[in-house]
């Protein structure tokens, strides 16, 4: 691969990635990555970035005007992530930056920790290791740890995509009832359509999947958790800021929902003594919903392939479009 000058084109990556992707993408290109297993500091990226065309980033790691401004060469983004709310998708078309995602090959491993969380809170498993390893289980006792069974309950998919449909095929397996919200309803096997507020009065267990947009920050506020049932358990597995976080944490804290499971939070890494790592209605985990090995390189893989795509001239596997 050549740009027009004859030499091949400058890229940085933002993180080691799994290093059979990392060296099929240095073959192809003249690049910088970032060799520590640390993200960069913004002020380090924004230097880095001056000479490139191409940028792989992950969630998280803002690319906006100010990155663009420091990137004049700029000619693809490839995310390793489906999610793209880190990337201002509409400056860089404005600018004809290419930006590219990752679907489809993390549905699975998302699906299963969504479930893993799922039944993580309503086994209490996390309080339960805890008693075993604290040397606080007496002995086999009829009242002792007790917790919610899923089969018959309700299970609320807010967000009926890939992931979504996903989980809602592994909760008919533990037969649950299951009711979604869909932005473009479509007939799922065992799933009913309803509206957010139905959803959110019926369901024992609420479950995210959609993506962070304007429309869908904080999405469940107090309002809406006070909608839903006090024995409800909320799951995130989707994005943060889909939740006002401080308005879980009261609701939490007050009992008016039961507790909740989340993968994903406004600010991360969440601080060790922010109050939902302090509840025992509230399991955390460090956003690993895509966290198999092979999930990870596959998805590094599909970034490799957006942004050699572009940076060779050719439509990227999976663009991501500006929201109209
Ligand atoms: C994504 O792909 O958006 C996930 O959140 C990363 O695991």
């Amino acid at each position: 691969m050549e740009t027009l000058g004859g030499a091949r084109p400058k890229v940085l990556c933002t993180r080691h990635l799994p290093d059979a992707v990392l060296a099929r993408l240095a073959a192809a290109v003249d690049l910088d990555w970032q060799r520590a297993d640390t993200p960069l500091s913004r002020e380090e990226l924004l230097r880095r970035v001056a000479p490139v065309e191409g940028l792989v980033v992950m969630p998280g790691e803002t690319v906006d005007a100010e990155l663009l401004d420091a990137a004049p060469h700029l000619r693809a983004v490839a995310t390793v992530s489906v999610g793209y709310d880190h990337v201002d998708v509409a400056e860089c078309t404005r600018r004809a930056v290419a930006v590219g995602n990752t679907p489809g090959v993390l549905t699975d491993a998302t699906a299963d920790l969504t479930i893993a969380l799922l039944l993580g809170v309503a086994r209490r498993l996390v309080e339960a290791h805890e008693a075993v390893v604290t040397g606080r289980w007496p002995a086999w006792d009829p009242n002792f740890m007790l917790g919610r069974d899923l089969v018959g309950a309700t299970l609320g998919i807010v967000g009926l995509g890939r992931i979504g449909t996903a989980v809602a095929t592994r909760a008919r397996a533990f037969k649950m009832e299951i009711v979604a919200t869909a932005r473009r309803p479509r007939a799922v096997e065992g799933v009913r359509i309803v509206d957010l507020d139905e959803l959110l009065a019926r369901s024992d267990f609420v479950s995210l999947h959609v993506a962070l947009a304007p429309e869908t920050r904080h999405l469940i506020g107090a309002a809406q958790l006070a909608r839903m049932r006090p024995d409800a358990v909320l799951i995130n597995t989707a994005r943060g800021a889909v939740v006002d976080q401080a308005a879980l944490t009261a609701a939490l804290q007050s009992g008016t929902i039961a507790g909740a499971g989340l993968d994903v939070f406004e600010e991360e890494p969440i601080a060790p003594d922010d109050p939902l790592c302090r509840l025992q209605n509230c399991l955390v985990l460090p956003h690993i919903g895509s966290a198999t090995a092979r999930t990870r390189v596959a998805m590094a893989d599909l970034a490799v392939d957006n942004l050699l795509a572009a940076l060779g001239g050719a439509p990227m596997p999976n663009p991501v479009v500006a929201r109209p």
